[in-house]
């Protein structure tokens, strides 16, 4: 069964969305190339697997991303039409839980599934526990005052299993949870 990751990008304080719906690195010159950069990483991540996103993150969408299997979490889809995949079409759930079921299916078992936003999904998320992959999280080492929509700090469980440079002014965490961790730790 495929296992539900996280991938997604913030500021020094959890700045996560201006109030536009656009990213707040997106128009700041000295940042275009670490902007670009985080792009590349989030299409060689998720290229080829499942994309899961809120209903807010789909409106920024002008259409599905290529190569992917782009899920909607609508509280207002109907759950009968909620079961077909057509190719470079979105594809509605009414819950989280009801995507992550229907991906769990033996013929998306080679797939990786991401859940790619937005802050409200990813709190509901993280919450109830859903996450049980790897966070990827993108660091931009700036503030952004006019951010609106903002990410709480990961808890601590959430162990740093790898970081790399993204830039000159970002770098990528890949966080753990370590109650999913494969590596056990025993203590005397
Ligand atoms: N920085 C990044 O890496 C990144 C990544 C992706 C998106 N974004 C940005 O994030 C912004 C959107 O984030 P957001 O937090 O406003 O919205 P969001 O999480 O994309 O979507 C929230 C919507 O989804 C519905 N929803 C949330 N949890 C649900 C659940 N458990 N079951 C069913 N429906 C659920 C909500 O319905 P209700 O209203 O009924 O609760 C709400 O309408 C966009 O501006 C986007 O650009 C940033």
């Amino acid at each position: 069964m495929s296992k539900l990751n996280a991938i997604f990008a913030r500021g020094l304080n959890g700045e996560f969305s201006l109030s536009d719906g656009s990213l707040p690195w997106k128009n700041v010159p000295e940042l275009s190339e670490d902007a670009k950069n985080d792009m590349a990483h989030f299409k060689s991540m998720t290229m080829g697997g499942i994309v899961i996103m809120g209903f807010n993150t789909y409106r920024t969408f002008k259409k599905p991303l290529p190569g992917r299997i782009n899920a909607v979490i609508d509280r207002n889809c109907e759950p009968t039409s909620c079961s077909t995949i057509t190719d470079g079409q979105f594809i509605f759930f009414s819950s989280l839980e009801s995507a992550i079921d229907y991906f769990s299916d033996e013929k998306f078992s080679r797939q990786e599934m991401f859940l790619i936003g937005g802050a409200k999904l990813f709190e509901y998320a993280l919450s109830k526990n859903l996450v049980d992959g790897k966070i990827y999280e993108t660091v931009f080492n700036a503030r952004f005052p006019d951010a609106a929509t903002f990410v709480e700090p990961l808890s601590e469980e959430w162990e740093i299993i790898g970081r790399e440079k993204n830039g000159e002014h970002s770098e990528i965490l890949m966080h753990e949870n370590n109650r999913y961790s494969s590596v056990q730790i025993f203590y005397k």
